[in-house]
């Protein structure tokens, strides 16, 4: 689909990654509107790029129907804004837990099926939503984070069959570890087994080229991991053997767990 002259609405607009998908779809030409929860960093991206906002916390049932009403003639949602969701669940409230499904699973899954309504009635519309290798390959002190990328695999891949046809694609953007900006590398630390890295730019590029040529799932990340996904996803048993040998890992697991626990 044509992103120049499109209405678009990114979500997590305020994130790192979301700042360079900002510019990214600006660059394009797009017409976008960008949402976050804090007031100030929505309106100097919003400035930065020209684009209208929409404060939601997608946490709250109401404000994700808000959202999707002020946004009803939305051509392209990109559905970015995530949640770490990291650590072990044991550690987690049931509220904490609610959120996290909530941001990360069931906002996307709304505002899909809210908007794509009106695209499918004019013929024309795309959905992006923004998973992670996560989604592919479980990892420890990962679980809920894993469950929602896991989940909205599922939900992209089955909701782009269901809407072939009506003029409505829907592509599945998964990083892997992303540096510079975003929840991991806010972080500090190390990607496990020196695992390398991509940037925020290579995201926003696959995210653009997923929207014009109408691709299933894009993998935005080196080779190494790919691969290791793909056998991780189709050997559980064997991945979780790896893992439990493997040396150097806890440190660094430790490290963004301690790191992300304030964002629960
Ligand atoms: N960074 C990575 O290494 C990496 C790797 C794989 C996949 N991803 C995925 O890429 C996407 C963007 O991640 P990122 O690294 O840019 O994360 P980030 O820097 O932590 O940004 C997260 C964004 O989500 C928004 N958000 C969080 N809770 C929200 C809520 N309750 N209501 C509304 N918005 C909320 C934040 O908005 P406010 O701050 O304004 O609340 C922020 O804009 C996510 O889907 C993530 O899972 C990231």
């Amino acid at each position: 689909m044509e992103i120049r002259g499109s209405r678009v609405l990114l979500t997590g607009a305020t994130g790192g990654i979301g700042e360079a998908l900002a510019s990214a779809l600006t660059a394009r030409g797009a017409r976008l509107a960008v949402s976050g929860r804090r007031e100030e960093a929505l309106r100097a991206t919003a400035r930065t790029h020209g684009a209208d906002t929409v404060l939601a916390d997608l946490a709250d049932r109401a404000d994700v129907a808000r959202l999707a009403r002020e946004c009803a003639d939305t051509d392209v949602l990109v559905a970015n804004a995530a949640l770490p969701a990291s650590g072990e669940l044991l550690d987690y409230t049931e509220d904490q837990i609610d959120r996290a499904l909530d941001v990360n699973l069931r906002a996307p899954v709304l505002l899909s099926r809210l908007l794509a309504e009106r695209m499918a009635a004019r013929g024309r519309g795309h959905i992006v939503l923004v998973g992670s290798i996560s989604g592919k390959a479980a990892t420890r002190s990962s679980s809920l984070y894993n469950a929602t990328k896991f989940g909205l695999r599922g939900f992209a891949l089955a909701l782009r069959q269901d809407l072939a046809g009506t003029g409505v694609g829907v592509s599945l953007v998964q990083p892997g570890f992303v540096r510079d900006a975003g929840m991991f590398a806010r972080t500090g630390a190390a990607t496990p087994n020196r695992i390398r890295t991509v940037t925020p730019e290579q995201v926003a590029e696959g995210v653009v080229r997923a929207v014009r040529r109408d691709l299933c799932e894009v993998n935005v990340a080196p080779l190494e991991l790919r691969l290791l996904s793909a056998v991780a996803g189709q050997f559980p048993r064997f991945a979780e053997r790896v893992q439990a040998r493997a040396a150097g890992l806890d440190a660094p697991v430790r490290q963004i767990v301690e790191a992300q626990r304030p964002l629960r």
